[in-house]
């Protein structure tokens, strides 16, 4: 079974909460790097942790929960091997798992019901990447990250 690191900020503290207890529900292992309160706080700090422990392979998935998903994913992006997707719904989940291999998934506590929150982390972790072509793509993506300025 996959250990998922999960993360958010002030904003995505209550679906994130939500989201651990689903994962813990369904038999995954959960590492929480925070937050753990709805105090105001940054969401690089723990973007950053969770895409440290998906790099070391710590675990093998990273879910993060801001109020948008926005900053999340932008930060998230930065760190080499990480594929973070923003999914509003379950085909962008599914297709971002087929298509791109994502490895982190960024939600948004203050767009997204918990229902389909919740509908669309299970679509996530239960969908294979396709390979094949896409294979290519997502080698391409690795090729981008080498590039100097
Ligand atoms: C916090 O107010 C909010 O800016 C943050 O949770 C997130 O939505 C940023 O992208």
């Amino acid at each position: 079974m996959l250990t998922i690191a999960v993360g958010s900020d002030h904003a995505g503290f209550p679906l994130k909460e939500r989201i651990k207890g689903f994962l813990v529900s369904k038999g995954y292992a959960v590492l929480d790097f925070g937050t753990t309160s709805t105090d105001s706080t940054d969401y690089p700090l723990f973007a950053k942790e969770v895409c440290l422990a998906v790099q070391r392979g710590e675990a093998q998935r990273g879910i993060l929960v801001c109020g948008t998903g926005i900053g999340m994913c932008i930060t998230a992006n930065k760190f080499k091997g990480i594929r973070a997707a923003l999914c509003l719904n379950e085909y962008m989940a599914r297709m971002s798992r087929k298509h791109n291999d994502a490895n982190v998934l960024c939600l948004g506590d203050r767009i997204l019901g918990e229902e389909l929150a919740l509908s669309i982390v299970e679509v996530w972790l239960n969908t294979d990447f396709e390979g094949g072509r896409h294979e290519r793509r997502v080698q391409l993506i690795r090729e981008v990250e080498e590039l100097k300025p």
